[in-house]
């Protein structure tokens, strides 16, 4: 029988188990696909650990995960264009993607292009989208000047990126161990931390255009400080201050889509988008997974092998 991540309770990472399931019949228009890679994201252990009861709540019990790269191995009734033994990258609103296979809208999977690793293909949908659709939110033109904070975090790398491609000169909120990849991207890497503020007032000699906050705690309240205005601000993290100085906050649901996901993996194969990889643990390690991202110091992604 298939194995899948499930838990039966909100709570910390040991409600988390690795379970045997009936293996999953796909339905009409759905796929069947067996998972090669799935990342991991920290609004997962936020639902696990019933942050969103209220608003999202589970059903016990749960599985979990969006992100997944893997190889059709069934289609359902009215499915077309997509066989056994394709190879796809795909994302499921069902908070399924943590297992071996995970029933898949057809709509929501796209081709995996030859040049996208099946751990960045993994990993491509939540950080990416939202990446995507932060970067695009505050319509950066060439030149301008736009602070990313948790600049080599899951979204926050492939921010820098983006902004990057569209021509930005961007500063990256960073600790020490990372300004050498945000340099080696042509970020300029900066401290967070006590002084920040005057930090980036000297990199970016007093004009900041736009901020991208992917962490919260604060950012927004820097952004707004640094005299970026509001409509120039995206935040994915901090909604309270988002509602009271009227700032952005487009994040996966504005970004989620197959075609930005196909956008992404085309950046990917043609070398335009570098999808760190942090880690990869294989899916009965799922705590140590969540242990380690929990720690809020993740390089790109975590990787899950089912
Ligand atoms: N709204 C949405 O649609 C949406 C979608 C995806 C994610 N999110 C949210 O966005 C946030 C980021 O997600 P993620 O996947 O990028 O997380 P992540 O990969 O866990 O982010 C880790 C990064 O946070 C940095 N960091 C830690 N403490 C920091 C601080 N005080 N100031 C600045 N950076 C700090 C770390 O940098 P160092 O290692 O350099 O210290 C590390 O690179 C999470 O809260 C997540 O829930 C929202």
């Amino acid at each position: 029988m298939p194995q899948a991540v499930r838990f039966n309770e909100y709570g910390g990472i040991d409600v988390l188990e690795v379970v045997e399931v009936p293996r999953p019949v796909p339905g009409p228009g759905q796929v069947l696909v067996e998972v090669r890679a799935a990342a991991i994201n920290p609004g997962e252990a936020s639902i696990r650990g019933g942050v969103f009861a209220q608003r999202w709540p589970a059903t016990f019990p749960s599985g979990q995960g969006s992100d997944l790269a893997g190889v059709v191995a069934a289609v359902g009734p009215e499915v077309t264009g997509v066989r056994d033994g394709d190879e796809v990258i795909g994302f499921t609103d069902d908070r399924a993607s943590h297992a071996q296979l995970v029933l898949v809208d057809q709509a929501n999977v796209i081709p995996r292009p030859a040049g996208v690793s099946w751990d960045a293909a993994g990993s491509l949908y939540v950080a990416g989208t939202t990446a995507y659709a932060a970067v695009r939110a505050v319509a950066l033109a060439p030149g301008e000047i736009v602070v990313v904070s948790a600049a080599a975090g899951g979204v926050g790398s492939l921010a820098v990126q983006l902004a990057k491609n569209a021509g930005a000169t961007v500063i990256g909120l960073a600790g020490p161990a990372n300004h050498d990849w945000l340099a080696g991207q042509g970020v300029l890497p900066v401290t967070y931390g006590d002084g920040v503020a005057d930090r980036v007032r000297d990199a970016s000699h007093g004009r900041v255009d736009a901020f991208v906050d992917t962490f919260g705690g604060g950012y927004v309240d820097l952004a707004i400080d640094l005299g970026v205005r509001p409509e120039r601000i995206d935040t994915i993290a901090d909604f309270a201050a988002a509602q009271m100085h009227g700032t952005k906050t487009d994040g996966n649901v504005a970004g989620g889509t197959a075609e930005v996901l196909a956008e992404l993996a085309a950046l990917v194969d043609k070398g335009a988008l570098d999808i760190p990889i942090a880690g990869v643990y294989p899916l009965a390690e799922v705590r140590d997974a969540f242990r380690e991202l929990e720690l809020r110091h993740t390089h790109g992604k975590i990787v899950l092998h089912p």
